[in-house]
């Protein structure tokens, strides 16, 4: 019978960029799944046996969700993420990577409609952050407009006033004509860990997270 240091510890891990430098940072300190570096394999589930490890990539958005309900026990996402899934789990580690900004952005014309708490027309992938930023923080009325990506094109085709958006390099909004016309907050990659699993494998995931701040550390 399993006893419980042979359960596997499971991570969900971000499809993309995140989920490549995760699993480097993860390797440095021997958290390891060669199964996982086959680049044309369709499987889903990776599994490390000697390890009691398993890997699985999702969509940023769900990481959390599969965190919260202990599908996985540990997750690594972006806090963009964190802040608008709201999910009852622990945020244990910040990564130091994948850093951006979450901002407000649009023509230099809407400058003003900022100013002067305008009703104005916000696009983004973010409602939640945007609500919390408009409503909360700047107490003004807003219309959120739900997208799924290319925000950008919001203020550029007339759908929206502004946007919220992550900036990274500030290409794309340059590109387009737009500016940062409000930085809402700092973002990067951060642990996150299911909140039964960090008391019933709490030996496993503190010496995971100890290992991984001596790296980033060092
Ligand atoms: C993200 C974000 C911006 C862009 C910012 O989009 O939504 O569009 O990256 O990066 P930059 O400042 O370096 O140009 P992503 O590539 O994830 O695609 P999406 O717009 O379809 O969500």
């Amino acid at each position: 019978m399993e006893n419980e240091n042979q359960k596997y510890l499971v991570f969900a891990l971000c499809k993309g960029r995140l989920a490549f430098k995760t699993l480097e940072l993860l390797e440095q300190i021997g958290v390891t799944c060669e199964e996982m570096k086959d680049k044309d394999t369709r499987k889903l589930v990776f599994v490390n046996e000697e390890l009691k490890l398993k890997f699985f990539l999702a969509k940023g958005p769900d990481v959390p969700t599969y965190v919260e309900y202990g599908a996985a026990d540990i997750g690594v996402v972006g806090s963009d993420i964190i802040l608008e899934e709201n999910r009852r789990v622990y945020e244990v580690l910040d990564l130091g990577f994948g850093k951006c900004r979450m901002c407000v952005c649009g023509p230099e014309s809407a400058r003003d409609l900022l100013m002067h708490r305008e009703r104005i027309r916000v696009a983004t992938k973010y409602p939640t952050i945007a609500k919390d930023y408009f409503f909360n923080k700047k107490n003004q009325t807003v219309d959120i407009i739900k997208l799924n990506g290319s925000v950008e094109l919001g203020p550029i085709v007339g759908l929206s006033d502004v946007i919220v958006d992550i900036v990274e390099t500030g290409s794309t909004l340059r590109e387009n004509g737009l500016d940062v016309l409000e930085e809402i907050c700092p973002l990067s990659a951060r642990v996150i860990v299911n909140q039964v699993s960090m008391k019933m494998q709490n030996d496993r995931i503190f010496d995971i997270i100890e290992k991984l701040k001596a790296k980033l550390n060092a």
